[in-house]
Order: C-alpha cells, then structure tokens, then sequence
C-alpha cells in the first residue's frame, strides 16, 4: 500500500509540481544545438540524453564508464539521433582541459551544458572520523568538477554571448539537510553558490543559467538509501522532463513547490526540529 501510495501521480507531484515539455518544443530548443551532458552514463543523465537525442540535439555524453556511454551514443544513433561519448573522469583536471579542448576543436562551441554528475555519500560524521577522503571525493565531483568543466566552456560561450547552463541541484540545499548527508550536501551547496554567484557575471554576456533543485529520483544513487522507497519520488524519465524544461525555458531556478515553504519554517523552527531529528539518531542508531 505505502509502495503503491509513494509510486501514485500525486507522489509524482509532490516530488515535482512541472508537467511534461512538449517534444516540438524541446526540439525547436536543442535540434541541431550541440548540448554536453555530464554523468550521461546512467540514472538522470542517461535519461535526459536520450530524450535529448530523440529531440535532435548533437549529444556529447560524459561519464568513467566508456561501455556504458558506448552504448548509450549507440542507442541514440540508432534511433536517429547524433551522439558522441567521451570518457572522462571529471575529478581529473587535466583529463577536464583535454576534454574542452576536443570538444572545442571538434564542435567549435557548446550550446547547453547539462551539469549532472555526481556523486553522493550517506554517512554519519561519527563513521567518518577517518574518512577524509568521503569529502574530498564529494567536493571532486559535485564541485571541483563542474567548477574545473564550465572554466573551460564559458570564454567561447561569453565570447559568441550564447550559451545556457544547467545546474542539477539537490532541494537538500535548500531545506535542511537531515543526518548523515554532511559531505554530499555541503559539496552540492559550495556548486549551488559558486552558479549562482556566477550567474550574474555570465547574465551580462546572455549565457543564461538554470538551478535544477531536484528531489528524490529512484535512480542507483539514490537505491542503497532503504527509506526512501517510503518517500516520494521521481523515475529518471520523469526528472529528465524538469532539465528539458530547464533548457527550454532558461528559467533561474526549477525548484519542488513546497521547497520555499520548508524554507521559511526551517528558518523559525531549526533549533526544535534539530533536537527532535537528532533524538532519533542517538548513538547507537548511527
Ligand atoms: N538520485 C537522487 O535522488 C537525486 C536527488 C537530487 C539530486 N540528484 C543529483 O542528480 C544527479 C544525477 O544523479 P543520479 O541519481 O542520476 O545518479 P547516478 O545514476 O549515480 O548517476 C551519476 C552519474 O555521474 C557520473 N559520475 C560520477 N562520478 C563521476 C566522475 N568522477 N567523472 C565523471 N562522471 C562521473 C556517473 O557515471 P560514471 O560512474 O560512469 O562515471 C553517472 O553517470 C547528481 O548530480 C545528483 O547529485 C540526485
């Protein structure tokens, strides 16, 4: 009963209020545009490549994983559609410098950059006394990463003053952030305020930006994590809609409905519900 209740329309809704993006309007927006697309080898990016494609979009799909982005260029070539995959580990500096300088000699320009790899780590701070290393792989790839890849694309973007940038974002760093999320959420929160600091500057050169702030998508990152198959949640087609409508219609922010809310309760109640969230994660239930 909970499983079907949290799988329902209305649990759809709740994760995301946006409807679908029409597919003459999303190929008036990307068809022919050359749109880069991080973290495309699986869950949301995967699945927004691929609508990418079916909408014309010459897709640039970036991930480690070289079969599966193989095989994802594969299947949207055979649908007709125009993909290269580019293996890259994206904590790599140096491998992100070689990868702008192809995708440039190759393309001359990038039209969207979808900003979607990441990675997340669900631990608490008492397990993570040694771990050092949980944050700086977090802050690798959710924002040293995507830091070190829009370096390299905006001048040509600035220089041509054309050019859009999507941002998928957590509604984490918008409501409170809960227990055990510390490393993934601080790292998604550091690129959250470096794109929207950003944005000022790039509006004056019209490279527009969109935060994406999604909530949950049943995707493998998010799988491991037991109690959330009690919460609503998005499939990745269903996410992939909200970044299509993010590059159709350049807005600054998608955002879940009731986010503000949250916020606005969080700001005159974070000390009682810090108590109340921190008994039930007392020592013992770490
Ligand atoms: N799932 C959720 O509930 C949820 C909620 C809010 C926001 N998000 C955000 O949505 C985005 C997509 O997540 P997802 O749920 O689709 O997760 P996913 O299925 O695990 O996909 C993550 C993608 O990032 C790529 N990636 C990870 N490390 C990389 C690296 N070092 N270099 C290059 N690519 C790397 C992965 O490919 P390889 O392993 O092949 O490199 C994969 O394609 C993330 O930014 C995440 O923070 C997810």
């Amino acid at each position: 009963m909970v499983g079907w209740l949290v799988r329902s329309k209305a649990a759809t809704w709740l994760a995301s209020p946006h409807g679908r993006v029409t597919e003459s309007a999303l190929r008036n927006a990307v068809a022919g545009k050359t749109v880069l697309v991080t973290g495309a080898s699986f869950g949301l990016g995967e699945a927004t490549a691929r609508r990418l494609g079916a909408a014309g979009a010459k897709v640039l799909l970036v991930a480690r994983t070289r079969d599966k982005l193989d095989a994802v260029a594969a299947a949207i070539t055979a649908a007709g559609g125009h993909a290269e995959a580019y293996p890259v580990d994206l904590t790599n500096t140096a491998d992100v410098d070689d990868l702008v300088k192809t995708v440039l000699d190759k393309h001359g320009h990038v039209d969207v950059l979808v900003s979607n790899a990441g990675k997340s780590i669900r631990r608490s701070i008492a397990r993570s006394y040694d771990r050092f290393h949980d944050f700086e792989r977090t802050m690798g790839i959710n924002y040293f990463g995507p830091v070190k890849l829009m370096l390299g694309l905006l001048p040509s973007m600035r220089e041509r003053k054309q050019g859009h940038i999507v941002n998928v974002s957590t509604v984490g760093v918008r409501v409170p952030p809960g227990p055990r999320w510390a490393a993934y959420q601080a790292s998604k929160g550091a690129f959250d305020i470096f794109f929207r600091s950003a944005a000022f500057e790039l509006a004056a050169d019209n490279v527009s930006t969109t935060s994406v702030y999604m909530a949950l998508i049943r995707t493998r990152m998010s799988a491991p994590t037991r109690i959330f198959e009690y919460v609503p949640g998005m499939t990745a087609e269903e996410a992939a809609e909200l970044v299509c409508a993010a590059i159709v219609h350049k807005p600054s922010k998608i955002s879940p409905w009731w986010a503000g809310a949250v916020e606005a309760v969080d700001a005159v109640t974070r000390v009682p519900w810090q108590w109340t969230v921190g008994q039930v994660y007392r020592a013992g239930r770490r």
